[in-house]
């Protein structure tokens, strides 16, 4: 397991250990309604008509997003993988019928497949003590990794440089540097949304071969804006 991962591992166990399953025990702060905000604009890369899909939730901790899921009723074949085994066992005995993987995303190896829709809310947000140069190399390693095991599309979040304050353990990454590479190195189809405060963005990157067209726009969920 690489340095990062086991530093973002120790950090959250102790989170979890210490709030159990609430917004702080991610280290997401202690307003809850931020979290649920987060967790719904993952959701808004899956599209309508696209019922049944298969969703890997990279970094899932102890499993909030299907919870959303679930209050929101969406049909979709859920499979989470998180560092933290506190959090996996947690999540395990909430929710028996789907998949919990215990381990680093990074090393997952071919067997697991693809997924329709991979999503992470929250791995490139934080960067404890790591580099910037470090996180830089670890952030493109994830997204292309992401990318390569969906077959639809992607969406994850990051710190935006637009902020006029800025703290030292969190990664932050300009978003018109971000979307170039990406538009360069995996996909054309994109979507950026920066439109919400809370000082990051969420970015939805889908197949290029995918016929999007044929599909509506992303779903709405209840209580939803
Ligand atoms: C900010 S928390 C968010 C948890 C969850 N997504 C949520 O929003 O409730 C980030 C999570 O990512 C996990 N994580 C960090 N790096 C990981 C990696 N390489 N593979 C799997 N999980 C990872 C951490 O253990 C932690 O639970």
């Amino acid at each position: 397991m690489g340095s990062i991962s086991e530093k973002m591992e120790e950090h959250y166990k102790q989170t979890f250990e210490k709030h159990g399953a609430t917004s702080l025990g991610v280290d997401w702060g202690a307003v809850s309604a931020d979290h649920q905000l987060r967790l719904q604009k993952m959701l808004s890369v899956l599209l309508e008509g696209h019922e049944d899909a298969t969703v890997l939730d990279v970094g899932c901790g102890f499993g909030s997003l299907y919870d959303l899921i679930v209050k929101n009723d969406i049909s979709l074949r859920y499979s989470g993988v998180d560092l933290c085994e506190n959090m996996i066992n947690y999540a395990k005995k909430q929710h028996p019928n789907c998949e919990w993987i215990n381990g680093d995303f990074l090393s997952l190896n071919s067997e697991h497949g693809t997924y329709d829709y991979v999503v992470c809310n929250g791995i490139l947000t934080q960067k404890l003590v790591v580099g910037q140069k470090e996180m830089d190399s670890f952030a493109k390693e994830l997204i292309k990794k992401m990318f390569s095991m969906c077959n639809v599309g992607v969406a994850f979040n990051i710190m935006t440089t637009h902020a006029n304050y800025f703290t030292e353990n969190l990664y932050y990454r300009n978003p018109a540097e971000l979307l170039g590479w990406i538009m360069s190195e995996l996909t054309g189809k994109v979507k950026l949304d920066h439109s919400y405060p809370l000082f990051e963005y969420t970015l939805y990157l889908y197949k290029e071969d995918f016929p999007l067209m044929s599909y509506g726009a992303h779903r709405t969920l209840k209580g939803e804006v």
